[in-house]
C-alpha cells in the first residue's frame, strides 16, 4: 500500500516508522513526506531516505480551494492510498477527509477520548494528564474524520503516570510508546488485516 506521511514537527515518528521499514517489518510503501511548514525536522530525515518532500500549506495559496486542490494532486501524483499523519499540526481539509474515508491514520499522545479535542496536542496534553491527577496516560492511534480525534480507534496503548512527572517526562515516555506501537498499526492497516464495524476497528493488530 502506498502511504503518504504528513509531519510539521521533529518527524520522530516519522523517523520510527522509517527505522521498521529499514527492519522489514513495515511493508507499507512510503512514497511521499507532505510538510506544512519547511522547517519540519521530518524533511531531513525524508531527504536522507531519499524520500520525496511536498510541502503544501494554505499560506501558498490565494484560496482555501487551490490549496486543497493542490493537496489532492499530489496525493494523485503519488499514487497514495493510506495517509499517515505523525504530528501533523493542521487539520486536513473536509474534501481530503472524504476522499480518504477510513485511510487516514492519526496518533494522539493521550487515551482519547480523554484529553482530546481540539487545542488538545503536544505538551498541552500531557500538562491536562498531569493537572487531572489521572494516574495513567497512553497513545491512541486512530483513523480521522471531521472531528478533532474523533474517528475510530485502531490501536491504544497505556502509559503509567508516575510520581514526580513533569508534562516533558511524560511527554517522553508517551513518546517513546509511540515510536514502539504506531508502525503496528500502519502494518495492519496497510496489510487489510483490520475492517471497521460502526465505529469499532477490529481484526489481528
Ligand atoms: C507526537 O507526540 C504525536 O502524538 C503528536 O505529535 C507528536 C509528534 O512528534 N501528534 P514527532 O514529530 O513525531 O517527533
Amino acid at each position: 500500500m502506498r502511504c503518504a506521511v504528513f509531519a510539521s514537527g521533529g518527524g520522530s515518528n516519522f523517523q520510527a516508522l522509517l527505522d521498521r521499514k529499514e527492519a522489514g517489518d513495515l511493508h507499507v510503501d512510503i512514497t511521499v513526506l507532505v510538510v506544512n511548514n519547511s522547517g519540519a525536522g521530518a524533511v531531513a530525515r525524508a531527504k536522507k531516505s531519499s524520500i520525496p518532500v511536498v510541502h503544501c500549506a494554505p499560506s501558498h495559496f490565494q484560496t482555501e480551494k487551490r490549496y486543497i486542490e493542490s493537496l489532492q494532486q499530489h496525493l494523485q501524483q503519488y499514487g497514495v492510498e493510506l495517509i499517515v499523519c505523525a504530528g501533523y499540526m493542521k487539520r486536513l481539509p473536509p474534501p481530503v477527509v472524504h476522499a480518504f474515508r477510513n485511510r487516514i491514520l492519526n496518533i494522539h499522545p493521550g487515551l482519547l477520548p480523554a484529553f482530546g479535542g481540539k487545542g488538545m496536542y503536544g505538551e498541552r496534553v500531557h500538562r491536562a494528564v498531569l493537572d487531572y491527577g489521572a494516574k495513567i496516560s497512553g497513545i491512541t492511534v486512530h483513523f480521522a474524520d471531521d472531528e478533532y480525534d474523533h474517528g475510530p480507534i485502531v490501536l491504544q496503548k497505556a502509559v503509567p503516570v508516575r510520581d514526580g512527572d513533569t508534562p516533558e517526562k511524560l511527554a517522553a515516555r508517551v513518546l517513546k510508546a509511540e515510536h514502539a506501537n504506531y508502525w503496528r498499526a500502519v502494518e495492519a492497516v496497510g496489510n487489510g488485516r483490520v475492517r471497521i464495524e460502526g465505529r469499532r476497528v477490529v481484526g489481528r493488530i
